[in-house]
């Protein structure tokens, strides 16, 4: 089965071709991150026109990269939420445009369940991609979303928490930018902590023994805190002992959490995903973790192409749900900006 998958939620443009929810054909991206950097954030409508301008090469090289042309597509996958509206709309406008005109079934995703799909990925068929196992516990920590998600099997996504206010990557980006660092900023505070010292400052780990809530706020807060007291300009090595105590903070919260969820939710896999699940303290810690506490679980952390927005993970999605006949028709589907996950009833 060979699907055609859209991504346009927030500032990536891609497309990808994927078959079998796993063979990855294709995988474009197009990134805004130099459009967006000198405002340290996102512009919706920036983002917006620039997807626009890129989308129908996007789509093409996809397929030319593929080898396939539109006719051989057995369906098309596109984001239909969550994510910025104007964005959204750019991509399912344009997946309604060719299905309608091309005659191709069509299938709205949502974002938050893709990210999972990006740990069966695999770019070529000597890779032995992996079969995920339930019940699956996974967190997608992202700029826009921290959420824990229980999965019963492939179609059942249930949440046990997200985030209060900022989400983890949103932390990483709003300290880089008190730091008056480059954006965005989960990389370059990961850089920078690989010559800082993490001891260097003890900063909040919220609620880190309780639940399976997330809140960042208090976090970004201490660090505002600590450089408003240090007076005078802050020397290159405490900027790199603030990053690398501030993600040492963050990585302590997302495992402990993920891991409690493992353990209490009887999981037979784990998966990571999102921008910051290319962190590389994150990757290191989640495994020591499952390694030493959690031995007959597998945990998969997705390649770094596949953690960040990507439309392959939109297209393997989009494979189970035509696997299940769950198709939308391009007169029928709706962008919706604040689409989630349904809550675990039973917490
Ligand atoms: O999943 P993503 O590409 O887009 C959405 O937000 O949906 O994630 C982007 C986020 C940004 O906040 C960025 O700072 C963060 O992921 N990020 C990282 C790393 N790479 C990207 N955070 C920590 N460490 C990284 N290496
Ligand atoms: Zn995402």
């Amino acid at each position: 089965m060979l699907i055609l998958g859209i991504e346009t939620s927030c500032d990536e443009t891609a497309a990808a071709v994927v078959e079998d929810g796993k063979l990855v054909l294709s995988n474009i991206v197009s990134s805004q991150v130099a459009l967006h950097a000198p405002y340290g954030g996102i512009v919706p409508e920036v983002a917006a026109r620039n997807h626009v301008e890129n989308i129908i090469p996007i789509i093409q090289k996809s397929l030319d990269n593929a080898g396939i042309t539109l006719n051989e597509v057995d369906a098309i996958a596109v984001t239909k939420g969550p994510g910025l509206i104007t964005s959204l709309l750019v991509g399912v406008d344009t997946a309604k445009s060719i299905a309608f005109a091309a005659g191709i079934k069509i299938i709205g995703i949502n974002h938050l369940q893709a990210h999972v799909y990006a740990g069966q990925l695999a770019k070529n068929i000597d890779v032995e991609s992996i079969d995920f196992k339930f019940p699956l516990i996974y967190l997608i920590a992202s700029g826009g979303h921290t959420e824990l998600v229980l999965m019963e099997n492939y179609y059942t996504f249930k949440l046990i928490g997200s985030t209060r206010d900022d989400a983890a990557g949103e932390a990483f980006d709003k300290i880089a930018k008190l730091l008056e660092l480059t954006y965005p900023g989960g990389p370059i505070i990961s850089k920078r902590s690989d010559f800082g010292n993490s001891k260097a400052y003890t900063f909040a780990r919220p609620m880190i023994n309780e639940g399976y809530e997330f809140s960042f706020s208090g976090l970004k807060t201490d660090v505002l805190r600590l450089i408003k007291k240090k007076t005078g300009e802050l020397s290159q090595q405490n900027i790199n002992d603030i990053c690398a105590s501030f993600q040492a903070a963050v990585v302590d919260v997302l495992v402990a959490k993920t891991i409690r969820a493992a353990k209490n939710f009887n999981a037979e896999m784990i998966v990571i995903g999102g921008g910051v699940s290319a962190n590389k303290l994150l990757r290191k810690t989640i495994d020591k973790k499952v390694k030493s506490e959690l031995k007959n679980i597998k945990l998969i952390m997705p390649e770094m192409e596949y953690c960040t927005d990507n439309a392959a993970m939109i297209a393997a999605a989009g494979c189970y749900h035509a696997k299940a006949g769950i198709f939308d028709s391009w007169e029928s589907i709706i962008v919706d900006p604040n689409l989630n996950i349904p809550p675990y009833e039973k917490l």
